[in-house]
């Protein structure tokens, strides 16, 4: 056994025993859905809609969160080596520098925070006690940092401030931690379709008879395995993935509103023309098919545009 497997082990089973440990918090669970229903609660009317899609990031086709957190990780890390740079060669503008950085990681904390909670609103299960945690870790060391930004300024706190930062520091990187796991683990803010096959079926297939297909009934069909869903619309068929891009949401068990699929799970929608996200919280469009009907079968294959 080498080195690298003897370290592996304790490794997993630390990281194993932090999730479960959290994970077996029931209290926690009883905080997070009220918590959770008010901010959803929070966003009101179209104008609301627009502004917690804004804060998921469908426009950026990609969560928002993540590119924010960069910004107080980075600044506080600066921080960290700024102050160990001034305590070690004693030169002042080390100090200021880090002031400096700990108000910018401070800016960059709010937006994290507004985008993470909002994230955060529609997500359910073992990721949603994981996210409360990695929320509160975060609420603290931003408390922590916003004392140690002002302590800075006096000469006589000081030296306090910089320790509570440091202090600052190991609470956000258990946060970052928590945060990395929700994407890596729970598979929080990816696309759950990334992993599909998008070449497949590379040819018509047939998947229902027409006359079995209602109008504006959401039904789900497969392809060489591959899960559809069928929407027909008077003389239209819209074939998109059936699968949510957000969580994996069941498409066909959702409802139709405007010229969209609406999710069951969190209520994504996703146009039914071109799959593109109408409203979040998934920031991913949803895949399509190209459709036909031949000898009064549908047949879907893989979405190869300008080509029929
Ligand atoms: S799974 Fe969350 S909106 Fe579809």
């Amino acid at each position: 056994m080498n080195l690298a497997t003897l370290l592996r082990a304790p490794r997993r089973m630390a990281s194993e025993t932090i999730i479960k440990t959290i994970d077996g918090q029931e209290w926690i669970e009883e905080t997070a859905k009220p918590l959770q229903k008010a901010v959803r609660h929070a966003f009101v009317g179209p104008a609301g809609r627009e502004l917690k899609n804004f804060l998921h990031g469908t426009w950026l086709g990609h969560p928002l969160h993540p590119v924010l957190t960069d910004i107080p990780v980075g600044a506080w890390t600066a921080a960290l080596a700024l102050d160990a740079l001034e305590s070690i060669s004693g030169r002042k503008e080390c100090g200021s520098a880090a002031d400096l950085a700990i108000g910018v990681g401070l800016l960059g904390a709010i937006g994290s925070a507004i985008t993470g909670v909002t994230d955060w609103s529609e997500i359910d299960g073992r990721a949603r006690k994981i996210g409360l945690v990695h929320g509160a870790l975060n609420v603290v060391s931003t408390t922590l940092y916003a004392m140690s930004f002002f302590m800075r300024k006096g000469r006589r706190t000081r030296s306090s401030g910089v320790a509570l930062s440091m202090l600052g520091f190991a609470i956000a990187s258990s946060a970052a931690y928590l945060g990395g796991h929700l994407t890596f683990g729970e598979q929080i803010g990816v696309d759950h379709t990334a992993t599909a096959d998008a070449t497949k079926p590379e040819k018509f297939k047939r998947v229902l008879k027409a006359d079995e297909l209602k109008e504006n009934k959401p039904t789900r069909v497969e392809a060489e395995g591959v899960a559809v869903l069928l929407v027909k619309r008077g003389d239209r068929i819209f074939a998109l993935t059936e699968t949510c891009p957000h969580l994996g949401g069941p498409l066909s068990e959702g409802k139709l509103v405007g010229d969209a699929i609406q999710c069951p799970w969190h209520g994504s929608e996703l146009a039914l023309e071109d799959g593109h996200v109408v409203n979040g919280p998934t920031t991913f469009p949803a895949r399509c098919f190209d459709v036909r009907v031949r000898a009064g079968n549908i047949e879907v294959r893989a979405a190869r545009p300008g080509e029929k």
